[in-house]
């Protein structure tokens, strides 16, 4: 019968016959299930002959970093460099509020560092790494044009724009698609087989272009990234000690660039409101907004306003999708 591990097996087989003994190839891991397993399996069929690159844009959430470098390192032994870059990504975002431009800037910004990691590459090996693994999916590959007139750009589109158009021209790699005939539940089947944890192949969908499209507005202003990395943990870490984090397909908090007016001790304030968004989703087309109980979102609120420092008001998003998108930018 069909199982996943002949899958696993067949796969392995197919790239080494691609691959050929002395070629090289590169992945950009996102920190999401989709690169993860697609490097993992690449790199069981080849080795340390696979060169990831992990950006650090500076749009991480909180402790992002640390947290899939263990994995990709300690987990799944993969090769992988880290590339600190948020300074040259939020030097490029100052004083820049449209949503799309963000999105633009990130990924010119990300083609360059791509580049240069794979220059380097190309200079450490003595020969042009030949092929470029990519976590395409079926549904990736059955769908692929963005809702005409939405002024957004769909999610599908941006990663193949991200990773296949906006490569370099002379780069002239051939792409690896190891996970083209899957969908998303037996991708997480596959990873489970390659051992990546459970814990990562659960968790939520992020957007590429991270939290400059949860701050609302210009993403350098004030510490809003650091207010919204603390909020947005905070949130998280109360869903999963809920035990509701499987049951939601999304959920963050949003930095609001607006102040409103509070009262804590006998202090008038001035401060920061955040909002919390969270959606149940099939594939993130259509979403219904999550129903937390009350005493769960007293709690967070309370939390958030005692803990991090800025903030004094707390709002929930009750739109679903449409008319609302998932994200507010
Ligand atoms: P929206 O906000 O359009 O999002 O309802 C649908 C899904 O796509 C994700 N998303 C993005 N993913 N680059 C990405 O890689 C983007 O620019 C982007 N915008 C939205 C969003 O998080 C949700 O899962």
């Amino acid at each position: 019968g069909w199982k996943m591990e002949n899958v696993s097996d067949e796969e392995i087989k197919v790239i080494n016959n691609i691959v050929g003994p002395e070629e090289h190839v590169i992945c950009a891991l996102s920190g999401g299930v989709d690169s993860t397993v697609a490097a993992t399996i690449v790199h069981k069929a080849i080795g340390d002959r696979l060169h990831c690159i992990f950006v650090d844009n500076g749009l991480l959430r909180y402790k992002e970093r640390e947290r899939v470098m263990e994995t990709f390192e300690r987990d799944l032994h993969l090769p992988v460099t880290c590339v600190d870059a948020a300074k040259q990504f939020l030097d490029e975002l100052k004083g820049v509020t449209d949503p799309e431009m963000k999105r633009k800037i990130i990924g010119r910004e990300f083609i360059r560092i791509f580049d240069d990691f794979a220059q380097k590459l190309e200079h450490k090996l003595g020969r042009k790494p030949s092929y470029l693994v990519q976590g395409t999916l079926y549904p990736d590959v059955i769908e692929s044009c963005p809702p005409p007139g939405s002024g957004r750009t769909h999610s599908h589109t941006i990663k193949s724009h991200h990773n296949v158009g906006g490569l370099p021209k002379d780069m002239k790699l051939k792409l690896i698609e190891p996970l083209k005939l899957l969908f998303k539940d037996e991708v997480r089947q596959l990873g489970r087989i390659l051992n990546v944890p459970e814990g990562f192949l659960k968790r939520h969908p992020f957007p590429g272009p991270g939290l400059a499209v949860r701050v609302l507005g210009d993403v350098t202003e004030g510490n809003a990234l650091e207010i919204l990395r603390q909020v947005d943990e905070i949130f998280i870490q109360s869903i999963k000690d809920a035990g509701l984090y499987d049951s939601i397909w999304q959920a963050f908090a949003v930095f609001l660039p607006i102040r409103s007016v509070g009262v804590q001790g006998d202090q008038r304030t001035h401060s920061h409101v955040v909002a919390l968004r969270a959606v149940t989703s099939q594939d993130g087309m259509t979403a219904d907004w999550y129903y937390f109980e009350h005493k769960f979102l007293d709690d967070v609120a309370r939390k958030i306003c005692n803990s991090v420092r800025g903030v004094n008001r707390v709002v929930q998003d009750i739109t679903s999708k449409p008319p609302s998108t998932i994200e507010w930018e």
